[in-house]
């Protein structure tokens, strides 16, 4: 007999599978070729994050690997992108260092982009700190900032001050409201103030929402600032607009996760959109 939580597992799953590349690295690779096909670039992700054991990292940092490796045998435009607790910054920052440098060696050698995501306000520093110290040695390297956080602003300007690569996202971690802004509104606000340095100051960025209103700002901003720059969206998240903005000559990037730890990245969109979360009640009722 099926229990109450395996059929919920079993009703999220589904849904998931929109988002998801699926549980394993030849999933994700698929995934990306679909994406290179059908005119976007790829930035696979592997799902999980705290990781403490060394096995589960090595098997991680393998992984990132085999996927730079791939990216350069298909000559597939694509990147990865690393959460620096999934490669170490939980057991120490010297092992999180010893995880990046690998990956980023190889990455080098096969000229594939590496991006660095950003976690909960805990990690900001830490991260920051690894993106200096890996940025001088690799240039197609960047690093994801986020308009939630009042702290931001300077954290750009001072990272734009080294010609840093920066993929901008509103933020999705639950921050205290001394640091972070807390209405969707100030959250916009703060995210199209932060949008106009980059497309001033920056190059080389991302904007990283599915947010029609800001994606348009950023169509706008790119005809007076005309610098390079990317729409990144999730997988399975606008799929409508992006072949659109493809046709109009943009850059749009997939970030493609894969893994057996979907299941918070899954709860994530659906709490993100009331339609998905009347989508999963559908769903159980129907199962
Ligand atoms: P918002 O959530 O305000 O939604 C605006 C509109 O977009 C909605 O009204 C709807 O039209 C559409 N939309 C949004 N979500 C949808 C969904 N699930 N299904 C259908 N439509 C939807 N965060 C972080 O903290 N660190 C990181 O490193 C990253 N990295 C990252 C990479 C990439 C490529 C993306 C796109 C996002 C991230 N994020 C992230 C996540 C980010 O911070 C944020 O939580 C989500 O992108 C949702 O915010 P939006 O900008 O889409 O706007």
């Amino acid at each position: 007999m099926v229990s109450g939580t395996q059929l919920m597992e079993k009703v999220l799953f589904k849904i998931a599978k929109q988002w998801i590349a699926g549980n394993t690295i030849d999933d994700a690779l698929t995934s990306a070729k679909n994406a290179y096909q059908s005119g976007r670039h790829a930035i696979v992700n592997k799902l999980g994050e705290y990781h403490t054991s060394k096995k589960q990292i090595t098997t991680t940092v393998n992984e990132y690997q085999k996927i730079i490796n791939s990216f350069r045998k298909w000559k597939i435009r694509g990147a990865v992108s690393v959460k620096p607790t999934q490669i170490g910054l939980s057991i120490s920052q010297k092992e999180c260092y010893r995880n990046f440098e690998k990956i980023i060696l190889n990455a080098r050698n096969a000229h594939v982009f590496v991006w660095l995501d950003m976690e909960s306000s805990e990690h900001t520093d830490e991260t920051i700190e690894i993106y200096n110290k890996f940025f001088s040695k690799y240039e197609r390297l960047g690093i994801a900032l986020q308009a939630n956080l009042k702290r931001t602003e300077d954290d750009l300007i001072d990272l734009l001050r080294i010609g840093a690569k920066i993929r901008l996202v509103k933020g999705a971690y639950r921050e205290k409201a001394s640091i972070s802004f807390k209405s969707k509104e100030d959250v916009d606000k703060n995210f199209v103030k932060l949008m106009k340095i980059l497309f001033k100051k920056g190059n080389e960025f991302g904007i990283a929402s599915h947010d029609g209103k800001i994606i348009k700002k950023a169509e706008n901003l790119s005809k007076k600032y005309p610098k390079k720059f990317e729409f990144q969206m999730l997988k399975g998240i606008r799929d409508e607009l992006k072949p659109k903005l493809i046709k109009k000559k943009f850059v749009v990037s997939d970030y493609i996760p894969y893994g057996v730890n979907w299941l918070p990245y899954s709860i994530r969109r659906i709490k993100e959109r009331k339609r998905n979360i009347l989508l999963l009640g559908s769903s159980l009722i129907q199962s």
